[in-house]
């Protein structure tokens, strides 16, 4: 009940690049919060912030994927950023599961996580200062506020277990199709 009050709410007040932008500030605090675990000398947090970003992450790029380049990979004038993202993804999928193999103790960690977050900030600005700017100015208002319903959708299904988290398919293995 609440979920839903929140998310229609959402729905009325945001269009697709709203809500992804939204998911964009929570990533970019867990990034901010697992950079200041990463320096200090405490495996718990460094191993809780990265478990938090992580799932961030994955709940962001699966929503992203169903709600923005699942629609748009076949139109020519996205098609370009959008293959470029899908591969981009696929990378931090890898990334994640190396380090997800690793003890935060070992010093690949560090460097893997840093690489990780270093690409991701790569990610995201290359996503909001072209892809997003592009999809708002070449697509209708009533599309993008479809496109954020089926966004919602795609978390709600993730909610109910639909929707299998990163860790448990093999990178690549989703969207082949794309
Ligand atoms: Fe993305
Ligand atoms: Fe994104």
């Amino acid at each position: 009940m609440g979920n839903e009050i929140r998310n229609s709410f959402f729905v009325r007040t945001c269009d697709l690049v709203e809500c992804l932008q939204q998911d964009h500030r929570e990533i970019k605090k867990a990034m901010s919060d697992l950079r200041k675990a990463k320096s200090v000398d405490d495996l718990v947090s460094k191993s809780d912030a990265f478990r938090r970003l992580v799932r961030c992450l994955e709940r962001h790029e699966q929503a992203e994927e169903i709600a923005l380049y699942e629609p748009f990979v076949g139109k020519a004038d996205f098609r370009t950023a959008i293959l470029e993202g899908f591969e981009e993804h696929r990378l931090l999928e890898r990334l994640i599961q190396e380090i997800a193999a690793l003890a935060p103790h070992d010093d690949r960690w560090s460097a893997k996580v840093e690489v990780l977050l270093e690409n991701l900030e790569f990610h995201l600005r290359e996503e909001e200062t072209d892809l997003f700017p592009d999809i708002e100015k070449k697509v209708d208002r009533d599309s993008l506020e479809m496109l954020a319903r089926r966004f919602l959708e795609a978390r709600r299904a993730q909610e109910r277990g639909q929707v299998p988290y990163l860790h448990t398919v093999p990178a690549g293995r989703r969207f082949m199709n794309a």
